[in-house]
C-alpha cells in the first residue's frame, strides 16, 4: 500500500503529527514538500514509529533540510558526524527553556530529535511558538522589542553554573565538554528568512539585553520569556522509542520536562547549519 502523508494539527498555535510518512533522505516530492510546508507553519512536526530510523538514517533524513552541522563544544556521538545524544544519566536533561546552540552566529535552523528510550511516564518535551509569542505581545511592547539586541553565550552551558547539577553530571561534564567560550550578538526580534514572521529570539543563552543594566535586562527578559511559554503558545508531546520530532528552530523554543527520577532517557539529536538572524531593519 502506498503512503500517503497527512497533517494532523494538535494545539492550537503550534505542533502537527504527520501519518503516512516513513521518514528517508528519499522521500517522494510530494511528501517531502507537504513536510517542509508543515514544519513552516505549524513549527514542530512529530512522526510516530520511526524504527527503521538509525544514526545514519537520522543524519541522512537531516540533509533534506540542508547541511547537518556538528554541535560546537559537546563531542559528537562515536562513529556519527553529527549526532549529539542526549543521554538523561550523564546529566543532558535540556530542563529550561531554549532555543537550540543561539551562542553562535549562525545558529541551526532546524532540529530533528530522535527518542531511543524513554521513561514509562514523564520525559515530555514542550515547545513553544516564538512567533505567536510576539504576535500576541500588545502592540507597545512590540514596538519596544522590535529594537533591541541581546547578547547569547553558552555560559549557562557550563555546568558549574547550574544549581540543581549532581555530581556525577558535574564530572560528565568536565570530561567531555571542550571549554570553548561562545559569545555573540542577536537581535531580540528575528524577522524569519523564509517566512518573514517576527519571532522573539530568546531562551537560555541569552545573559543579557545591550544597553540595560543587568537588574532592567532581567526584569523585562522575565516579561517577555513569561509571554513566550504562556501555554496557549506551546505543544506537548509524549514521547515513545521511534519517535521523531522536527522544529523550526527560528521560531520556537523547547523545554525537555525533568520528572522521570532515575528512569532512563536518550535521545538523539542533529541540527541544520542556519543563517545570521536578521531584525526588523534588516
Ligand atoms: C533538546 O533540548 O534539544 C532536547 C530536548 C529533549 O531532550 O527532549
Amino acid at each position: 500500500v502506498e503512503l500517503k502523508a497527512k497533517v494532523h494539527p494538535i494545539a492550537g498555535r503550534i505542533g502537527a503529527e504527520i501519518t503516512g510518512v516513513k521518514l528517508s533522505a528519499d522521500l517522494d516530492p510530494e511528501t517531502d514538500a507537504v513536510i517542509k510546508e508543515a514544519l513552516l507553519k505549524y513549527k514542530v512536526i512529530f512522526f510516530r514509529g520511526q524504527h527503521h530510523l538509525d544514526d545514519a538514517g537520522q543524519e541522512a533524513l537531516a540533509g533534506l533540510f540542508g547541511d547537518p552541522v556538528a554541535h560546537p563544544t559537546v563531542p559528537k556521538k562515536e562513529g556519527t558526524g553529527y549526532i549529539l545524544e542526549l543521554n538523561a544519566a550523564h546529566g543532558r536533561r535540556a530542563d529550561s527553556w531554549h532555543t537550540d546552540v543561539t551562542f553562535v552566529d549562525a545558529y541551526p535552523k532546524i532540529s530533528i530529535l530522535r527518542a531511543v528510550t524513554v521513561p514509562k511516564s514523564g520525559g515530555d518535551t514542550v515547545w513553544a511558538n516564538t512567533a505567536a509569542a510576539y504576535e500576541h505581545l500588545p502592540e507597545e511592547l512590540r514596538k519596544l522589542v522590535d529594537r533591541l539586541w541581546a547578547l547569547h553565550t553558552n555560559e549557562y552551558d557550563y555546568a558549574a553554573n547550574r544549581s540543581k547539577v549532581s555530581d556525577e553530571a558535574l564530572r560528565y561534564h568536565r570530561e567531555v565538554f571542550t571549554s570553548t567560550l561562545y559569545e555573540t550578538e542577536h537581535p531580540i526580534v528575528r524577522v524569519h528568512p523564509e517566512t518573514g514572521e517576527r519571532s522573539l529570539l530568546l531562551g537560555h543563552f541569552v545573559k543579557k539585553i545591550i544597553g540595560l543594566s543587568s537588574a532592567d535586562s532581567a526584569y523585562l527578559l522575565s516579561l517577555l520569556q513569561n509571554h513566550v511559554i504562556r501555554l496557549e503558545n506551546t505543544v506537548r508531546w509524549r514521547w515513545s522509542a521511534g519517535d521523531v520530532a522536527i522544529w523550526d528552530n527560528r521560531a520556537t523554543q523547547h523545554y525537555a520536562i525533568n520528572d522521570y527520577g532515575d528512569q532512563q532517557r536518550i535521545v538523539r539529536r542533529v541540527t541544520v547549519d542556519g543563517d545570521i538572524p536578521v531584525g526588523v531593519d534588516g
